[in-house]
């Protein structure tokens, strides 16, 4: 699994490998880099903390073999490894044949054959996105450095808005009845300088986009306005120019800090919808594969009830990364 092009981010393994390695490619030399601030950010996304994410404990430690020497980058490919150390692979047993609806079961079984790797959700489990925090950590720092700052919060979970309490209260709601719910996440970019990006598939947008669908759950996201701005008129929808402290500014961030693909040098805003965790205890209709028989399955093993308050740090992460690229492109 790849993305960017000047900075580079590689993970590999799966949810019950090993471990999972990643390689941050790209980054120069001489960038100091805080480990506890990285250990930080990653146990933000870490599960087995609270009722609302999965009990599977992990310590999320990651080891770096290169490119960071005594806290400053080298200029080498930045590696670490992340050990799988909570695993309970007979969990996944009854799923080899009898797909979870809206997992990847199936669909990675058309791609892999009957030998894919089911346990944990594979590589397409939310646990890759352990890897994908260390080294949008490291991009988050980096960027840093220029006055760039990125930050996500929940905006509604399960239908519920603007309200932490409400939402909580909300997943607590779905997992006493073996079930799950999704949300939407929102990120805010601010200091990421004007000029950056270009037309088409050159855009900022672009480029968040294909990240942010790198996170797994994602369904989809929009910029500025976005959905509710194609039901506007021109008149409400454009941002007026205007000059303020000195600066060309617009008076609405309608546009999330985006015109033509590249940046306005306002805030960059956009949201990512997550859909509700797909394993869920409550009964389903799936098929068995080697009978074609209808049956009823209740997935099982340890899940998280929504998966939006652990993605939030996987959203900053990978927006870093992929803003990062821009910028050294
Ligand atoms: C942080 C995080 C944690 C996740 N935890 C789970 C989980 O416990 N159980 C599950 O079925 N899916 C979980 N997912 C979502 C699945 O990995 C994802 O829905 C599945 O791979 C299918 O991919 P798709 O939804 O992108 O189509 C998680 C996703 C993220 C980002």
């Amino acid at each position: 699994m790849r993305f960017g092009e000047k900075v580079s981010v590689d993970i590999f393994g799966a949810s019950h490998s090993e471990q999972l390695d990643v390689i941050l490619k790209g980054i120069t030399k001489g960038h100091a880099i805080d480990f506890d601030g990285i250990l930080q950010f990653m146990a933000r996304r870490a599960p087995g903390k609270d009722p609302y994410s999965t009990p599977r404990l992990e310590k999320d430690f990651p080891i770096v073999t290169s490119g960071i020497e005594n806290g400053i980058t080298t200029g080498a490919d930045i590696v670490a490894y992340i050990k799988n150390e909570n695993k309970r692979s007979t969990d996944y047993s009854s799923i080899r044949y009898t797909p979870r609806p809206g997992h990847a079961d199936y669909a990675a079984y058309l791609k892999y054959g009957k030998d894919y790797d089911p346990t944990g959700g594979g590589s397409f489990s939310g646990r890759m996105t352990a890897p994908l925090c260390f080294a949008g950590a490291v991009c988050i720092q980096i960027l840093a450095e220029s006055g760039v700052e990125i930050s996500a919060k929940p905006i509604m979970i399960g239908g519920v808005w603007d309200d932490d309490v409400a939402m909580k209260e909300r997943i607590l709601q779905a997992k006493a009845k073996g079930d799950s719910v999704g949300g939407i996440v929102q990120c805010t970019v601010r200091g990421f300088k004007g000029g950056i990006g270009g037309p088409m598939w050159d855009g900022i947008e672009s480029k968040i986009s294909s990240a942010m669908f790198g996170i797994p759950a994602v369904k989809g996201i929009q910029f500025g306005s976005g959905f509710d701005g194609a039901a506007m008129t021109g008149s409400e929808n454009n941002d007026p120019f205007i000059f303020k402290d000195g600066k060309i500014q617009t008076e609405t961030n309608n546009c999330g800090g985006i015109l033509g693909g590249i940046s306005t040098g306002g805030d960059i805003v956009f949201t990512v919808a997550f859909k509700p965790t797909p394993s869920i205890s409550a009964p389903q209709s799936s098929i068995d594969m080697q009978t074609c028989e209808q049956v009823k399955i209740s997935v099982p093993g340890r899940h998280d009830p929504c998966v939006v308050l652990r993605a939030v740090p996987c959203v900053e992460a990978a927006c870093a990364i992929a803003l990062l690229d821009m910028l050294y492109i």
